[in-house]
Formats: C-alpha cells, sequence, structure tokens
C-alpha cells in the first residue's frame, strides 16, 4: 500500500511541477511585448539622418525602433501613425524630452515643451484666443505688412545694384523681425546692441537646438536671452505706468494676464520669457525655409515660375504690392507652398512622447518612449503619392488636400491638439504672401552672377531642414517695387 502511496505522489508530483512550467512558458511567451523591429544602434551624436530614417523604414516598415545614442526611440513613418496622432492621441500628447530645449523652455515652463495638463491647456488657451487669434492678427498686420514692404525695398536696391542676396539670412531677418515687433515691438535687424542679440540667440539657439544638443553653450544662450528678456519687459513695464491699458503688442497682452489675480493660472515672468523664447525659434526658421524652399522650386520649374506669376498679375495687377488680403485669390501660388512644404516640410520630424503602454500598427510600444513622426518620408511614400518626388502644385487642387492635420500623409504642421497654432493665419497666410510677393516685383536669377539655370536641392541637417547650400540669387525688377508699395 505505502509504494501504491508513492507512486500516486509521484504522479501528482510530476503532473503538478509540469503543469507550473507549461503554465509559465506559456505566460512568459503569450505577454512578451512584441516591439517594433530595431536595426541596430545608430551611433548619431549630433544630427538625425532623415535619409537614413527613410531607408530603415523601407527596409524595417513603417514603425521601427532605435537607439539614439543611449535613448531608446520609435520612429513612425507611415500615414498610420494616425494611430499614435489620432486613435491614441491622448497617450502621445508629451515632448520628447530634451536638456538644451528644458533650458530654453526655462524647464518646461513654456508652452512647446511644457506636459499636456492644465498648464498646457491654461496656454493652449491663451494663445489661440489672445495671441494668435483673428483679432490680434489683423491688429498686427500692418507690423507683417511693413516688414514685408523694407523686405521688397532692400531686394529692389539690390536689383539695382545688381548684386545677390542670400536669401536664407535676409528672409531670417525677415520672418524674425515680424514675430519679435509683434511679440516685444523690437527690430531684430535694427544697428542696436539688443536688436542684434535677438538675431544672435535665434540663429545660435536653431543651429544647437538639435535633438541631443550642447549643454555649455545652451546655458551661454539662455543666460543672454534671459537678461535681455529682463531688460525689454523691465521697459515694457516703465510704459506701461504711462500708457494705461493701451495694447501696442504681445508682451503687453502677456503682462496683462499675468497680473490678473481671476485666471486660474498665475502666469509667472519665467512662463512668458520661456513662451517668448519657444516662439521665436519655432516660427523664425521654420517659416524663412520654408520660403527657401519653395523659391528654389520655382526656380528649377520655370513653367510654373510663369503660371504663379501669371496668377499673381491677373488678381493683383501691377499697380500695387500683393498682399494678405489676396491669399484667398491666390490657389495656385497656396498649392505651390503646400507642395513645397510636402517635399521639404521643415518640421520633418514631430517629436512625441508616449506617457502609457499602447500598441501601434501591431507593436508594443511602453509608457516613456521618445516617439518621432517621420513627416519627411510620409512626404515622399510612393504607397500614397503618385511620382512621389515630382513637384506638382496641382496635387491640392485635385484632391482638396489640406496640411491642417487631418491628411496622415500630409503632416507638415502636426495633426490633434498639439499641432502647430501657428498653421493657419501665418504659415498659411504670411508664407504665401511673402513668396507672391517676391516673384511678383523681382525675376529670379540663381547664383552670385545670376548665371546659373538650376539650384542644387540638397539638403542640410538641422532639425528644420535646412537648405546644404544656401540660396544666392540676382534679382531683376519685374515691376518697380518702390512705385508699387
Ligand atoms: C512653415 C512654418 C512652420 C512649420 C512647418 C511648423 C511646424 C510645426 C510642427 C510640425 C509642430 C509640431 C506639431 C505636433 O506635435 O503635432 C509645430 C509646433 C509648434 N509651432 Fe510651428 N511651424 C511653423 C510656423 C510656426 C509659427 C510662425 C509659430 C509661431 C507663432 C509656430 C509655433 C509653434 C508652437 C508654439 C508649437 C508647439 C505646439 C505645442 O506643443 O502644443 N510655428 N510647428
Amino acid at each position: 500500500m505505502p509504494d501504491i502511496h508513492a507512486a500516486y505522489f509521484t504522479i501528482f508530483l510530476i503532473c503538478l511541477i509540469s503543469s507550473i512550467l507549461i503554465f509559465k512558458l506559456y505566460k512568459s511567451s503569450s505577454v512578451k511585448p512584441h516591439l517594433p523591429p530595431a536595426p541596430f544602434r545608430l551611433p548619431i551624436i549630433g544630427h538625425l539622418h532623415l535619409v537614413a530614417f527613410h531607408k530603415l523604414s523601407n527596409r524595417h516598415g513603417p514603425v521601427f525602433r532605435l537607439f539614439l545614442g543611449s535613448t531608446p526611440c520609435v520612429v513612425a513613418s507611415s500615414p498610420e501613425t494616425k494611430e499614435i496622432l489620432k486613435t491614441h492621441e491622448n497617450d502621445f500628447l508629451d515632448r520628447t524630452e530634451n536638456s538644451v530645449m528644458d533650458f530654453f523652455s526655462y524647464g518646461g515652463k513654456g508652452f512647446m515643451f511644457a506636459r499636456y495638463g492644465s498648464y498646457w491647456k491654461f496656454m493652449k488657451k491663451i494663445i489661440m484666443s489672445e495671441l494668435l487669434n483673428g483679432k490680434t492678427l489683423d491688429f498686427l498686420c500692418p507690423v507683417r505688412s511693413d516688414e514685408i514692404n523694407r523686405f521688397i525695398k532692400y531686394l529692389s536696391q539690390k536689383a539695382k545694384d545688381g548684386k545677390y542676396v542670400e536669401l536664407e539670412g535676409e528672409l531670417m531677418k525677415l520672418t524674425s523681425n515680424v514675430i519679435s515687433r509683434s511679440f516685444m515691438s523690437k527690430r531684430c535687424s535694427e544697428e542696436e546692441d539688443e536688436s542684434e542679440d535677438i538675431t544672435k540667440i535665434i540663429v545660435e539657439t536653431t543651429e544647437i537646438a538639435d535633438f541631443q544638443g550642447f549643454g555649455n553653450i545652451s546655458k551661454d544662450i539662455h543666460c543672454r536671452f534671459d537678461a535681455l528678456m529682463e531688460r525689454i519687459m523691465r521697459e515694457h513695464e516703465e510704459a506701461r505706468k504711462q500708457e494705461k491699458g493701451e495694447v501696442k503688442d504681445l508682451l503687453n497682452i502677456l503682462l496683462d494676464i499675468s497680473e490678473d489675480d481671476s485666471m486660474e493660472i498665475k502666469l509667472t515672468r519665467e512662463n512668458i520669457k520661456a513662451l517668448v523664447q519657444e516662439i521665436l525659434i519655432a516660427g523664425t526658421d521654420t517659416s524663412a525655409i520654408t520660403i527657401e524652399w519653395a523659391l528654389a522650386e520655382l526656380i528649377n520649374h520655370p513653367n510654373m515660375m510663369k503660371k504663379a506669376v501669371e496668377e499673381i498679375d491677373k488678381v493683383v495687377g501691377k499697380n500695387r504690392l500683393l498682399q494678405e488680403s489676396d491669399i484667398p485669390n491666390l490657389p495656385y501660388l497656396q498649392a505651390i507652398i503646400k507642395e513645397s512644404l510636402r517635399l521639404h516640410p521643415t518640421g520633418p520630424l514631430i517629436p512625441r512622447q508616449s506617457t502609457k503602454d499602447c500598441t501601434v500598427g501591431g507593436y508594443h510600444i511602453p509608457a516613456n518612449t521618445t516617439t518621432f513622426i517621420n513627416v519627411w518620408s510620409m512626404g515622399r511614400d510612393p504607397r500614397h503619392w503618385e511620382s512621389p518626388l515630382e513637384l506638382r502644385p496641382e496635387r491640392f487642387k485635385e484632391n482638396q488636400l489640406d496640411v491642417r492635420g487631418k491628411h496622415f500623409k500630409l503632416l507638415p504642421f502636426g495633426s490633434g491638439r498639439r499641432m502647430c497654432p501657428g498653421t493657419s493665419l501665418l504659415g498659411l497666410l504670411m508664407l504665401p504672401t511673402i513668396l507672391g510677393a517676391m516673384i511678383q516685383c523681382f525675376e529670379w536669377k540663381a547664383g552670385e552672377n545670376g548665371n546659373l539655370a538650376t539650384v542644387d536641392m540638397e539638403e542640410g541637417v538641422g532639425i528644420t531642414l535646412p537648405r546644404a547650400n544656401p540660396l544666392v540669387c540676382v534679382p531683376i525688377a519685374r515691376l518697380d517695387p518702390v512705385w508699387v508699395i
């Protein structure tokens, strides 16, 4: 009898141990997260390589993983990124953490790098309903047109002298003057120390504002910007004591809000400084480079240049300078900007961060994963675009394609709640106005001597997709701009 008991006990033990083992094996294989493919560790130190990302996504699929230095990241490069930006929008509303941007945003006290939450929502409300709303932008329209007039006069002088213009630098001055004047009533390109400093700070920031950045240089730029903003804010505060209630610029609006005790959140000096710096960085370079790429494309496509100029001549005529109010009547010009942004998006990689574990494209994305939406790759994907590398502004006429984050194969301004707040009024109004005025008033001959038939379209490195070689052209007057203005 004891032998039978022992045998039963042994069988029972074997069954128990094997069930536990089978259960463990099953459990470990069933819950093992199905992570996106990870090709290899990229020894990237400075810049992100769009072409490398594009090739990796062709080889490994629309969602893949890699390590940038020591940071694990996911890159998504297909319109299925709709899952990130729409289906799981709530889980990807934070920005990628970045030590350099931490300096510029005073540790997330601005807007662009603020965590999604009550403070970000408060700031978004201020930006959309006070700073970039239609009324304020109408009020600041004279600032934008004055800056465009000055730019056209400058080009006109170059045309008279037969001199070339280095466009990126000049367009940067124009866009930073517009933003800086709108915010602080200061021009950047005035011969004053303060104004020169603003331009230098923007240029230096965009040069180093990579996703990894350089610690000491960032600290230096941050300290200079902080001192400059303190001076400008104190000047504003002094002036406000004298001119009670008069709103002259966006800084006045922000100071009003900061003094309003009924606000749900108290806006601090650091919040204001961080926001101003972020907007200068977010709006200046992107806008200038977009116009530069679009003009380069038109120089290489003279038939499209001709069509755009004919449209302007028909709608605006030759007796006045094109204005923002003409843009709704210039669909071809608008289409050129959009098509150029498809090929040369100046926000080529949208940085987001997952806040929760979730599944994208069938893959597990853990919480706190740095995630890049590869806008650049999506705009060139042959599965979604016919002849993707060809410039065809007509695409926008035929398909009613929108660039405001609804069509997930084309996201130059991002999508959803964290989409670019400058899209409609500045991106889609100011940019075509500047490009339109440039081609209305001048013919553009490429090269220092104006003798190049085409310009190269090589891309440089940097988070705003600059050209590798600056666009240098000689403007030839079509109209007498001084008379037109
Ligand atoms: C051609 C011009 C521009 C392009 C291509 C561009 C592109 C972008 C992109 C791709 C994003 C990220 C969106 C996302 O995460 O879904 C963004 C965010 C942002 N942009 Fe722009 N932008 C441009 C002009 C401007 C201008 C003129 C301003 C200033 C008024 C501006 C202010 C911002 C801000 C503050 C954010 C952060 C939004 C947030 O985190 O909630 N941008 N932009």
